[in-house]
C-alpha cells in the first residue's frame, strides 16, 4: 500500500523528534524543476532540497552514474583505494584553481568543522597551544553540531546548547574594522560565507573579500570561505568567490549541499601547504568518499557544465531580480531585493513571508520563508524565463490576494 500523507504525517508526529515544523505536503516525484505529490499535483520548486538539487530533481546522468555504481561497489571505507574519488578530487581542485588538496565529508556541517579542525591544527604549528580562534560573521550559518553551531553567528540557534565550544568571535559581516579588531595573535582563521544564505541572503559587498584576503595575509590568519550554498554554480560562477566583484583567493573552501545533486557529500578543499597539516589519524569519516556519491558528484559536475547551468543562473537570476524590483515598486511590499544569480531573497515590510509561502503551496510554488520577513528563491538551475514568469505572476496574485490593507 503506498503512503498517504494522512498515514505519514501520524506516523511523523508519533515517532519522529519535532525538529522540524514540517508544511502540509508529501513528495513521491519530481522532474527538473517540478515536483509532485502524493495527490499527483504538480509544483514548481524554488527550493531545491535547500539548494541541493542544482540539475533539476531525476536527472537521468546521476541516476545512471548511481545506479551503476550501485550495481558494483557500494561501501568500502577510507581505507582502501576507490574509483571515483580521486576523480572527483581532482576535479574540485581543477574548478578551485589548482595547487590544492580535497578531505570529502558527508554534509556542510561536517565540511566546517574538518576545515576548523585543519585551521586549529595549522595554528598551533603556527604560533603555538593558544593560536585556534576563528572569527566569523553575525548572521552567518555554518551548521548545526557543537563546533560549527559555535561557529554561526545566531545567538537563537546557540543559547539552548550552551556552553559552546570555545574560540568563535562574530563581526558584523562587510565591516572591515571590525574584523581587523577582531583578528588577535590566537587567531588561526577567518570563515564567511559569500552570501550568507540561512541567516537572510546577505551578500559580501563588492571588494569586501578581497579586504578580507589582505587582511588575513597580513596578519598570517587563514582565509575560510564556506561556499556550501553558494558553490556549484549557484550564483552563476562555479563559487561565489570566483564572481568579478569578489575575486578572493581563499586558503580553504569548503562545499555540499550540490555537489552530488541531493545524494549527501562534502568536501573541505585548501591550499596545498594548509592541507598537508593533516596527517593519518587526524581526521576521517566511515562513510565519506565513498564510490556511489563521487560517482554522482562526478555526473554532476560534467552536467552542471555541460548544459552551462551557471549562465542559466546569471540570466534567470538578472531577470527575476529587474522583475522583482519592478514588482516591488508596484506593490509597496518589498522592502529590498538581494542575491545574486539563482540564490536571492525578497524582504517584506510586514511579517508575511510564512503566509505568502503557504499561499505559494496551494498555488503550487514550493517556496521557503526565512523568519517573518524574508522569502528566499533557491531554485534548481534549471529554471528558465518560463518558470521565473510563473513565480512572478503567482507572487504578484498572491501579494494582492493577502494585502492587509
Ligand atoms: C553556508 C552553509 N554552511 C553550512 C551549512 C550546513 O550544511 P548541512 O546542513 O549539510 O550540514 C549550510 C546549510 O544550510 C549552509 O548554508
Amino acid at each position: 500500500m503506498e503512503a498517504t500523507l494522512e498515514k505519514t504525517r501520524e506516523l511523523d508526529a508519533a515517532f519522529h523528534m519535532p525538529t522540524y515544523a514540517r508544511k502540509p505536503v508529501m513528495f513521491v516525484r519530481g522532474n527538473g524543476m517540478r515536483l509532485y505529490d502524493d495527490a499527483g499535483k504538480e509544483y514548481l520548486d524554488f527550493v531545491a532540497g535547500i539548494g541541493a538539487v542544482n540539475l533539476g530533481h531525476a536527472h537521468p546522468a546521476v541516476a545512471k552514474a548511481v545506479a551503476e555504481q550501485m550495481n558494483k561497489l557500494v561501501q568500502v571505507s577510507n581505507l582502501f583505494y576507490v574509483e571515483h574519488r580521486d576523480e572527483l578530487a581532482e576535479v574540485l581542485v581543477g574548478l578551485l584553481g589548482g595547487g590544492r588538496k580535497v578531505f570529502f565529508a558527508n554534509s556542510g556541517a561536517e565540511a566546517n568543522e574538518g576545515a576548523i579542525k585543519l585551521a586549529r591544527k595549522w595554528g598551533k604549528a603556527r604560533r603555538g597551544e593558544k593560536c585556534v580562534g576563528v572569527v566569523t560573521a553575525e548572521k552567518s550559518f555554518h551548521g548545526r553540531t557543537l563546533a560549527t553551531l559555535a561557529a554561526t553567528g545566531q545567538p537563537s540557534k546557540q543559547e539552548v546548547f550552551e556552553p559552546l565550544t570555545p574560540g568563535f568571535t562574530h563581526v558584523p559581516l562587510n565591516d572591515i574594522d571590525a574584523l581587523d579588531a577582531a583578528v588577535t595573535a590566537e587567531t588561526c582563521a577567518v570563515m564567511l560565507e559569500p552570501i550568507q544564505g540561512e541567516g537572510g541572503v546577505f551578500p559580501a559587498t563588492p571588494g569586501y573579500l578581497a579586504d578580507v584576503e589582505r587582511l588575513c595575509r597580513e596578519r598570517d590568519v587563514l582565509l575560510i570561505l564556506d561556499e556550501v550554498q553558494t558553490g556549484f554554480f549557484r550564483t552563476g560562477a562555479a563559487f561565489a568567490h570566483q564572481r568579478e566583484e569578489y575575486r578572493a583567493d581563499p586558503d580553504v573552501v569548503t562545499c555540499a549541499k550540490a555537489m552530488a545533486n541531493g545524494l549527501p557529500i562534502g568536501g573541505v578543499v585548501a591550499k596545498d601547504g594548509v592541507a598537508n597539516e593533516f596527517a593519518p589519524g587526524d581526521h576521517g569519516s566511515t562513510f565519506a568518499g565513498g564510490p556511489v556519491v563521487c560517482s554522482a558528484a562526478l555526473a554532476t559536475v560534467g552536467a552542471l557544465i555541460g548544459e552551462d547551468l551557471g549562465g542559466n543562473a546569471e540570466r534567470t537570476g538578472e531577470y527575476l531580480k529587474v522583475k522583482l524590483n519592478e514588482m516591488a515598486a508596484d506593490t509597496q511590499q518589498i522592502d529590498e531585493i538581494r542575491g545574486t544569480g539563482l540564490m536571492l531573497a525578497v524582504q517584506f515590510g510586514q511579517p508575511r513571508a510564512q503566509e505568502i509561502a503557504a499561499a505559494g503551496l496551494e498555488r503550487g510554488l514550493v517556496l521557503n520563508a526565512i523568519g517573518p520577513h524574508i522569502l528566499r528563491f533557491l531554485p534548481p538551475l534549471v529554471c528558465g524565463k518560463a518558470e521565473a514568469d510563473a513565480l512572478l505572476e503567482s507572487l504578484h496574485a498572491i501579494l494582492y490576494e493577502t494585502a492587509t490593507c
